[in-house]
């Protein structure tokens, strides 16, 4: 990885989950980021956290960490349906935000956060990590130069069945903000609007669970000249991750397992297929990082790869899907 960042940043971790742990571990890999401390709601679960990680302030509640002086940014990792509240927290205190996916239930929430972050003239992001990925750069530039001619159609989905769930957990819980589409649905959906922008028409139709949210999601999007994309993404289909972009002469095949082992394959008929490759060492959740240190070194409010108007355009094209395929957050929406 060819990052130059100049300056040590200390992070905050904000609820220290699954997600939390694989970031803090590649945070740890890049050599001008510490984690200073950690906040969660119990006293037990940020001591051990702490423990694990080597960090050595820990506190049993979010404010505390929200308010620590020596905290340069904080990374948010809550349920997607607290997002928003804890980002306006962190915020109030000034601090710098690198916020989870989905950033929050829906428009009008992410546009109080950004409001906020313009407001108290902080460095705000998504922690998105795909566009800082090299796969998708290297397939963004073969789209512009037109090596395979125009994209004519995109397939993206995101698949998996840990089925049974337990339905008070995150996953198929509404109150947590839970449903394939916020989820993992939302990857394929960003890959429509990176590679081809807001389409004209959408059309969506969810299957539910029990607990009312969308367990899975199927979507069409129309461009208005010949050109769609459709999208899919469930909890109860294990079809893996990927996205087919079909163009006038050949396919370009975006794979991945995780965030630190994807490739591409380019697929001419007739000729051999092509594939490159990415390892641990050039990419994974540590970009988002290593992007939002290099924003802040430059005294940048945003990140030109994840800017504001991306995470925009994203929940608003979320929240088109939703009414189209009638996935409501009650009061949320
Ligand atoms: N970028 C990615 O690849 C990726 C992958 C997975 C998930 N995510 C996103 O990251 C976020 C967290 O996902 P996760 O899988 O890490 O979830 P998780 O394991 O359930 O962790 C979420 C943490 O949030 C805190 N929390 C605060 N209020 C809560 C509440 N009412 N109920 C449950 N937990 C609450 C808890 O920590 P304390 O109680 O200890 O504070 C909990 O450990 C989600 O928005 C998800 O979409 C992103």
């Amino acid at each position: 990885m060819n990052i130059n960042i100049l300056k040590t940043y200390n992070w905050g971790i904000l609820a220290p989950g699954n997600i939390a742990r694989k970031f803090s571990t590649e945070l740890q890999q890049l050599h001008n980021a510490r984690i200073c401390a950690v906040g969660s709601r119990n006293a037990e679960r940020s001591k051990e956290f702490a423990d694990q990680f080597g960090v050595k302030r820990y506190y049993d509640n979010y404010e505390g960490l929200a308010s620590d002086p020596d905290v340069d940014i904080i990374y948010i990792a809550s349920p997607h349906s607290f997002h928003a509240e804890h980002a306006l927290l962190c915020l109030s205190h000034n601090k710098p935000i690198l916020c989870e996916k989905a950033l929050a239930l829906n428009q009008s929430e992410v546009e109080k956060m950004i409001d906020c972050a313009h407001l108290n003239n902080v460095f705000f992001m998504e922690a998105f990590f795909v566009p800082h990925q090299p796969s998708y750069q290297r397939a963004r530039q073969m789209i512009a130069s037109a090596e395979l001619g125009k994209v004519k159609y995109i397939h993206g989905w995101f698949g998996f069945n840990k089925s049974p769930y337990n339905n008070s957990l995150r996953l198929m819980n509404p109150a947590l903000g839970g449903g394939a589409l916020l989820d993992i649905g939302l990857y394929p959906v960003f890959d429509m609007l990176y590679f081809l922008g807001e389409p004209e028409k959408i059309t969506a139709q969810a299957e539910f669970a029990e607990t009312g949210v969308d367990q899975s999601i199927s979507v069409r999007f129309d461009y208005g000249n010949g050109v769609t994309a459709s999208i899919f993404a469930s909890f109860v289909a294990a079809c893996g991750v990927g996205t087919d972009i079909y163009c006038e002469q050949g396919i370009l095949r975006l794979r991945r397992t995780s965030a630190t082992d994807q490739w591409i394959e380019i697929v001419r008929p007739g000729d051999k297929t092509t594939s490159i490759s990415w390892e641990n060492s050039a990419c994974g959740l540590k970009l988002e990082a290593a992007e939002a240190m290099v924003c802040m070194d430059d005294n940048l409010l945003q990140s030109s790869i994840m800017p504001h108007s991306m995470s925009l355009s994203l929940i608003k094209t979320l929240d088109k899907i939703r009414a189209e395929a009638g996935i409501v957050y009650h009061g949320r929406d």
